[in-house]
């Protein structure tokens, strides 16, 4: 979806946004996501405001939705969600900003231990049961191989886009951007951010080391991990098969790579 200016809304948008926050100042789009429809910073009376927007009858408004609703069951180091407004066709979303940079995933970075101390908080929490979340079983059931999907199974609050621009770095990591919140097991997010290193330039034993300080992925039977790489595959190829844009192709590829190397080493757990 592509990106749009806060000025672009309609009067009766910046008009609800008005109600919540008082007269908008200045206004800046922000760079790096690629998902909202409008993703801003704004200067108000009471201090900036970061606001995604996305239009109520676009196929990923429920994820937005989604992401209001655990946003009071996220780790404190989340950004807090002020408001949540659905108005003149726009789901309006009013977050607190957080001053950082995107995370740096590349080897030797310094981020690092950061992402993995946000990562580790996160592995503590559980899934809210009240809240109407994915369940991995079921969000991947259509990709992983008959029969294994309940290998996915799990209580743990897994974010699922571990990519660099969905962390922002000052002092600690903070994880952003809350589309894909879903209920499985712990493993789930470790597996995830070994795709995101390899991207970032890791040989696949250094990203699987990293991944080995989570207790989750460290004790995860191989079957299941091995399943959840074919599922990722699956997934990978179908959204690289839909989308041309060069990066997809390559998650896909690194995927496969993944899943070659569980399966070389399903005893390395
Ligand atoms: N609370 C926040 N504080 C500061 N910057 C933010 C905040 N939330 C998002 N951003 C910035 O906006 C970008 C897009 O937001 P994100 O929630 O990731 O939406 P998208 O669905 O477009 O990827 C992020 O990559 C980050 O740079
Ligand atoms: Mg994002």
């Amino acid at each position: 979806m592509i990106r749009r200016h806060f000025h672009d809304l309609s009067v009766e948008a910046r008009q609800a946004i008005a109600g919540k926050v008082g007269p908008v100042h200045a206004a800046r789009t922000a760079g790096g996501g690629m998902n909202s429809g409008i993703a801003a910073f704004i200067d108000t009376d009471h201090g900036p405001v970061f606001v995604k927007g996305i239009p109520t009858d676009h196929p990923q408004a429920p994820a937005q939705r989604r992401e209001a609703a655990i946003n009071p069951h996220l780790p404190r180091a989340c950004p807090r969600l002020y408001w949540h407004i659905e108005t003149a066709g726009w789901d309006l979303l009013g977050y607190e900003v957080l001053p950082g940079r995107h995370a740096d995933y590349t080897p030797g970075s310094a981020d690092l231990p950061l992402v993995a101390t946000a990562i580790t908080e996160l592995q503590r929490t559980t899934a809210p049961p009240d809240i109407p979340i994915k369940a991995a079983e079921q969000r991947w059931a259509a990709y992983a191989p008959p029969g294994t999907a309940a290998l996915f199974a799990g209580d743990t609050l897994l974010h699922t886009d571990l990519a660099p621009h969905n962390v922002l770095v000052n002092a600690r990591a903070h994880i952003i951007d809350w589309a894909w919140p879903t209920r499985g097991a712990a493993w789930i997010d470790p597996a995830i951010l070994i795709l995101r290193l390899l991207e970032a330039g890791h040989r696949l034993t250094e990203a699987d080391t990293f991944a080995r300080r989570f207790p989750s992925w460290h004790t995860a039977p191989a079957e299941a991990t091995e399943a959840f790489a074919a599922a990722n595959v699956a997934a990978w190829e179908e959204i690289a098969r839909t989308d041309a844009a060069p990066w997809k192709a390559e998650m896909a590829g690194h995927a496969v790579a993944l899943h070659a190397h569980l399966r070389t080493f399903p005893g390395n757990k």
